[in-house]
């Protein structure tokens, strides 16, 4: 018999049913997936550090009173989170051009941007996740009017959040994603933080040489996407003290 009962599995994360109604388990998956799922490949130790990465940037903003789905971490691989009814969107945050928007506009990448700029894409992985309007978002009841406005509140206070914590120890935030959960309280809801925060999906770059320190690694081909998270990870002082698999092992004579 299963352990728990799976509710979703998707490309680096599953979740299970939670030991309490209104909670999930999420389990962090080794995969790595870029452009679309084109690009695969299985990664050790990245789940545990994005389970730990991820666990930093939402207890600190829950902290702050930037509500999120966190609840705890459960061990390596796992957290326990609430259950939200997710927007269909991704809220992207852009602080310097880079990837589709520096292609889009014709920007060279690592350009500043004259001020934060808040994208929505439409969740759909047949389409690729398309750009969307915020009158296509309107229109299509994606999302209301008032959710607009909380998103780009939840937006800002993210990314101020983040691009401070990251300055502090010496990594520019480029851009990055989140994903939005509704959360229900008898006849009221209301928007939290969802999904994971981590370099999966933010853009990180080193401030003094630009060196990247997320999946544009994998993207590129640039090296050792473990070596990069977990330098995220000792830098913010949260790198785990059990085996993440860091390079390879050197022969010790
Ligand atoms: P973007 O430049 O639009 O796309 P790409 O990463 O394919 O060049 O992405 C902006 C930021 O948002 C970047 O940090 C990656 C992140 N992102 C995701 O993590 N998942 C997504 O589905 C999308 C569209 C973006």
């Amino acid at each position: 018999m299963a352990r728990r009962k799976l509710v979703y599995e998707g490309k680096a994360k599953i979740l299970y049913e939670g030991p309490e109604p209104g909670t999930l388990v999420q389990y962090f998956k080794d995969d790595a997936t870029a452009f679309n799922a084109e690009k695969k490949d299985v990664i050790d130790g990245k789940g545990a550090l994005n389970n730990i990465l991820s666990e930093f940037f939402m207890k600190g903003l829950n902290t702050l009173g930037v509500p999120t789905h966190f609840i705890k971490r459960l061990n390596m691989r796992e957290q326990l989170i609430r259950e939200v009814e997710i927007v269909p969107l991704e809220v992207i945050v852009r602080n310097y051009a880079a990837g589709t928007l520096a292609k889009r506009l014709g920007l060279e990448e690592g350009t500043a941007l004259p001020r934060p700029i808040v994208e929505f894409c439409l969740k759909d992985d047949a389409l690729g996740d398309p750009l969307v309007a915020e009158e296509h978002i309107l229109a299509f009841n994606w999302a209301s009017q008032q959710d607009l406005d909380d998103m780009f509140v939840l937006a800002h206070r993210v990314n101020d959040f983040l691009s401070g914590v990251m300055y502090g120890v010496g990594i520019r935030v480029a851009d990055f994603k989140i994903e939005i959960g509704r959360v229900y309280d008898g006849d009221f809801s209301h928007l939290v933080i969802a999904d994971e925060i981590s370099p999966d999906s933010c853009r990180l770059w080193d401030l003094k040489t630009g060196e990247k320190l997320d999946k544009d690694v994998f993207r590129r081909n640039l090296g050792s996407l473990t070596d990069a998270y977990a330098e995220v990870a000792r830098r913010l002082g949260v790198l785990p003290k059990i085996a993440v698999p860091i390079s390879k092992p050197t022969l010790i004579n």
